[in-house]
């Protein structure tokens, strides 16, 4: 845990404290084109969490908050980045929206402006608990405070994108794993 930069974070504590049913844990990763950085997000937590052999509890999902990809699988580039490590992308593009403060536990913004958008839509404070930075998994060394946009990048874009995503989905596991409610009966 130490290796987290916000480990005594409080939004985090909080926000997994108020997991509803720890038997499903519901996690909507959410960038701005949702065919980039969050269903490489999306991908890459479900594998860690076949690496942990622990998919059954947990609803992984993604979500734009610009609408101009709808129905799209992810950006090419990133599939055939992913595709290398292993992973492939087959989610369908879509727009967050209002409810999915009633569908998932926790929303975690890739950057500041998509952070922002989420803070604008949500439907209440405590909703608005539920929302996250991905950089708050990030490593204690990392040079980043948010996941970069690679949409103009080259390749080396795509591949920082999924450095930085395979640490902070692996350290978003273990934090939320460590620290979740006892399971009622
Ligand atoms: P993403 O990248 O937010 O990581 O999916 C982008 C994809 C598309 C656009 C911008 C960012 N776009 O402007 O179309």
């Amino acid at each position: 845990m130490d290796i987290l930069r916000y480990t005594d974070s409080a939004a985090i504590r909080k926000a997994i404290a108020a997991i509803e049913n720890p038997r499903e844990i519901r996690v909507l990763f959410v960038c701005l084109g949702n065919i980039c950085r969050s269903p490489a997000a999306e991908g890459l937590m479900l594998d860690v969490l076949a690496r942990h052999a622990d998919t059954a509890r947990w609803v992984i999902d993604s979500a734009g908050t610009g609408n101009y990809h709808v129905g799209d699988l992810p950006d090419s580039r990133m599939r055939a980045h992913a595709r290398r490590r292993g992973i492939e992308l087959t989610h369908r593009c879509r727009q967050v929206h209002e409810s999915d403060f009633f569908d998932f536990d926790i929303i975690i913004g890739m950057d500041h402006s998509n952070l922002s958008r989420l803070r604008a839509i949500a439907p209440s404070v405590e909703a608005e608990g539920k929302i996250l930075p991905m950089a708050a998994f990030f490593g204690a060394y990392s040079r980043f405070d948010h996941v970069p946009d690679p949409y103009y990048d080259g390749a080396e874009g795509f591949e920082t994108v999924l450095d930085i995503l395979t640490e902070a989905t692996e350290n978003l596991y273990d934090t939320i794993t460590a620290h979740l409610p006892d399971a009622q009966s």
